[in-house]
């Protein structure tokens, strides 16, 4: 398996990275199988796998849960698994042991922690238990009742710089790569030159040094309403639905099972059956 360090080696060679979200067995396996760089076990599970509102209802527990199906499915790739809310603000202490739980059941190659300020004294802890760490900033869905909805970032000269500096702090502090989620193209440019970890985009634009989407909708599956970042590469909603009501409809006609999905006994066990 790749460590962080090959991560590394691909921005020197302005190799592009691609990550993608995997929540379950079958997507790791297909997800491994088409040679993405690494699997991202995020938090976007509750909204699109658990269908919960918002990522704040996920716990340390559900993580773990899902990261070790997407393991067991891509043994050989990258795994990147989000401690969810409010499981690395506590204290320290807490910090630690949860990422030891995600690491250690979750088998999590590295974690994924949201936001700087007091977030950094986290990452130097964790990079300092042996963690890799992967920072989040621009947007950040934990803290989106405070951002006051799913908004863009860093928009003016003001926020541009506290995010280049919160960047800084978070390579400073260890981290092993960065997520930029949904900020000005030209700002996550001026981050991905300035640090030396790779920068992973969402909704950022080219020039990061990766890019990641949610699984659900790059293959449009259980979706309704995709944000302007994304691009569907397939339509497995479309694919399921005729399926399924096809099931359904040669059900309903007596058309399936036929002969060649039954099983039969020999004639005179029937005999004997019916006496
Ligand atoms: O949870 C998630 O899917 C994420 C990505 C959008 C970066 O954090
Ligand atoms: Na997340």
């Amino acid at each position: 398996m790749k460590l962080s360090g090959h991560f590394m080696k691909m921005k020197q060679n302005n190799e592009k990275i691609v990550m993608l979200t995997a929540y379950d067995f079958p997507t790791a396996k297909l997800a491994e199988q088409s040679d993405v760089d690494m699997i991202l076990v995020g938090d976007s599970l509750g909204m699109v796998v658990l269908g919960y509102e918002s990522t704040i209802p996920v716990t340390v527990d559900d993580m773990i849960h899902h990261s070790k199906a997407v393991k067991r499915g891509a043994r050989d790739t990258f795994v990147v698994t989000d401690m969810p809310f409010m499981s690395y603000h506590l204290s320290l202490d807490e910090t630690l042991k949860n990422a030891a739980r995600i690491i250690q059941e979750g088998q999590a190659d590295a974690v994924k922690v949201e936001g700087a300020d007091d977030v950094i004294e986290k990452i130097k802890a964790l990079t300092k238990a042996g963690v890799p760490v992967v920072a989040h900033l621009g947007l950040t869905p934990q803290s989106v009742g405070v951002l006051g909805g799913y908004k863009v970032q860093g928009k003016d000269a003001e926020a541009a710089e506290k995010l280049l500096d919160d960047a800084k702090k978070c390579e400073e502090a260890g981290a092993i790569a960065l997520v930029l989620e949904c900020v000005p193209h030209q700002v996550s440019e001026m981050i991905t030159r300035t640090l030396n970890i790779p920068t992973i985009g969402i909704g950022a634009g080219a020039e990061t040094d990766g890019q990641v989407l949610v699984f659900h909708d790059v293959v449009n599956y259980g979706v309704d309403r995709v944000p302007k970042f994304v691009k569907q590469f397939g339509d497995a909603n479309g694919l399921i639905f005729t399926a399924l009501s096809q099931y359904v409809k040669e059900v309903k006609h007596k058309e399936f099972p036929e002969d060649k999905h039954s099983f039969s006994m020999k004639e005179e066990e029937v005999s004997a059956l019916y006496g």
